[in-house]
C-alpha cells in the first residue's frame, strides 16, 4: 500500500491524501489516515496529475532528422518527399532502436499514452512490423496506440489500401488517412467514405489527416463528419490538424462547427507543427495555420493537442514534453485566459485521454495509479514553467524521477536560490 501525502490537485484542491494499492487508487481525500506499513512519499504541496497523453504522433518517423538530409523548405509537401526518401532506407533496428528512445524521453516528461500514425505506404510494412513490436516492448510503462496512415494517400499510391488493410490485420489499431493529399478533392472524399466504412465493417475507431492545408476550400472535415453520423461512428472519430480551418471563410464555418458537434467528432490541433509548416507559401501578413481551438472548445467539442513531430522530416525540434506543446498551442490560439490557460492543460491530458478512449485514465479512485508529480502549484504554472517531473509513477510504482530544477544565486542581498513558483494570477481568481 502507498499513500502519497501532499499533493496539489489539478482542480485546486490542496493537502490531498492519495491511497494506492494493487496499482490503484483506491482513496483521495485531506483526511485519510495513513494504514499501518503503508509506504508515504511527500508531495510537498506539489501538482498531483494525471500523466500526459499525446493524442497525435509519428513514432516511425520520429529521431530521423537528418536522414537523407534536411527540408529545406519547411513544407509539409517537402517533408513528405523527403520521408518518401528515406523509407527505402529504413530497417526495423533502427526503426524500433528510434522509437524505444523516443518512448524513454516521454516517461521521463511522464507522457505514458501516445497515438502514433504509422505509414503503411511501404510495401514491406517495416514501420508497422517495427512499432508493433515496440507497442509490446513498452506496454507496461506506456500505452502505444497505432493508426495505419497511408502517408502517400490510400487511392493515390498504388496498394496502399491493400497494405493497410494488411496493416490492420496485423493489429493496428486504428483507420487512419490524408485526403487533402490525394489527386483530387473527388477522390479525398472517396478515401474518406471507403476509409470510415472500412472502419465501421471492423468496429474500429478513425484518426485522419484532415485539410493540413492553407487551402480553404481543403473542406473534407465536412465529409469526415457526414461519413461519421451516417455510419453511426460518433465518438470514435478523429480530425487530426484540421488547419485549414485557420483559412476558411467565417461564413462557412459558423455552419461546418455544429456539424462537426453533431457527429461527436474529436479534433485534434498539432501547434508546434502548424506554427512551422503552415503558412509557407504566404509572404507578409504569414497565417498561423492553426486550427480554432477556442471555437472548436467553445462549441462542446472535444479538442486535443498533440506533439505529431520530434526530429523528423517535418520539425527539427522537440523532447516529448507535452508542456511545451499545451505552451505553444496558448500563444497560438491566443488562449490567455485563466479558463483558456486551464483548457490547454487539459488539452493534453484528459482531452487526449478522451481522444484515444483510455477507459482506465483519471486521477479518481477505482482508476489505475498512473500519474506525474509536477514541480509547480497548478496547471498554468505547470505550463508557464514547462515544469520539471519530480516523477512518474505507473500502477503505484515509480519509474522516473528527475531532481528539482533550482539555481544558485551569488548576488549581494538576494537569496540563495531562486524559486520560480507564482500562483499570483490564479490567486486573484481562484478555481470555482
Ligand atoms: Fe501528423
Amino acid at each position: 500500500m502507498l499513500l502519497i501525502t501532499d499533493a496539489t490537485l489539478p482542480d485546486g484542491r490542496r493537502n490531498q491524501r492519495v491511497l494506492i494499492e494493487n496499482g490503484r487508487f483506491v482513496a483521495i481525500g485531506p483526511d485519510l489516515p495513513t494504514p499501518e506499513g503503508a509506504e508515504v512519499i511527500d508531495a510537498q504541496g506539489w501538482l498531483l496529475s494525471p500523466p500526459f497523453v499525446d493524442a497525435h504522433f509519428h513514432m516511425d518517423a520520429t529521431l530521423s532528422l537528418g536522414l537523407p538530409r534536411l527540408n529545406v523548405s519547411g513544407t509539409l509537401l517537402e517533408g513528405i518527399a523527403l520521408w518518401g526518401e528515406l523509407k527505402p532506407h529504413l530497417t526495423q533496428e533502427a526503426l524500433v532502436e528510434r522509437a524505444l528512445r523516443y518512448c524513454d524521453w516521454a516517461v521521463a516528461k511522464g507522457l505514458l499514452a501516445i497515438r502514433s500514425h504509422v505509414d503503411v505506404c511501404d510495401p514491406r510494412l517495416l514501420a508497422v512490423e517495427a512499432l508493433l513490436h515496440v507497442r509490446e516492448r513498452v506496454k507496461s510503462y506506456l500505452d502505444l496506440q497505432l493508426v495505419a496512415f497511408p502517408q502517400d494517400g490510400v487511392l493515390r499510391s498504388p496498394r496502399a489500401l491493400d497494405q493497410l488493410k494488411r496493416a490492420l490485420d496485423m493489429g493496428v489499431d486504428v483507420v487512419g488517412g490524408i485526403p487533402h493529399f490525394e489527386r483530387t478533392s473527388e477522390q479525398g472524399a472517396e478515401s474518406v467514405k471507403l476509409l470510415c466504412e472500412l472502419a465501421a465493417e471492423r468496429g474500429l475507431a478513425v484518426d485522419m489527416h484532415c485539410d493540413e492545408s492553407d487551402d480553404p476550400l481543403s473542406r473534407h472535415v465536412e465529409t469526415l463528419a457526414f461519413h461519421t453520423q451516417r455510419l453511426g461512428l460518433q465518438g470514435r472519430v478523429t480530425g487530426s490538424h484540421l488547419t485549414s480551418m485557420h483559412s476558411m471563410d467565417n461564413y462557412y464555418v459558423s455552419k461546418l462547427i455544429p456539424l462537426l458537434r453533431e457527429a461527436g467528432l474529436h479534433a485534434v490541433a498539432n501547434p508546434l507543427i502548424n506554427i512551422t509548416l503552415q503558412g509557407r507559401h504566404d509572404t507578409y501578413p504569414k497565417r498561423r495555420g492553426m486550427t480554432r481551438v477556442p471555437e472548436l472548445m467553445a462549441a462542446g467539442i472535444n479538442v486535443g493537442f498533440g506533439h505529431d513531430c520530434v526530429m523528423d522530416p517535418w520539425y527539427p525540434m522537440g523532447s516529448g514534453d507535452m508542456l511545451e506543446v499545451a505552451q505553444m498551442g496558448l500563444h497560438v490560439a491566443q488562449m490567455t485566459s485563466l479558463d483558456g490557460m486551464r483548457a490547454c492543460f487539459d488539452a493534453v491530458t484528459v482531452n487526449n485521454a478522451r481522444v484515444l478512449g483510455l477507459a482506465d485514465y483519471g486521477l479518481e479512485v477505482g482508476k489505475a495509479a498512473d500519474c506525474v508529480l509536477l514541480q509547480a502549484r497548478s496547471p498554468i504554472e505547470a505550463i508557464r514553467l514547462r515544469a520539471n517531473r519530480l516523477w512518474v509513477m505507473r500502477r503505484g510504482q515509480v519509474i522516473a524521477r528527475s531532481p528539482a530544477a533550482t539555481a544558485v544565486l551569488q548576488l549581494p542581498g538576494r537569496p540563495a536560490a531562486v524559486d520560480w513558483t507564482s500562483s499570483q494570477a490564479e490567486a486573484a481568481s481562484p478555481p470555482a
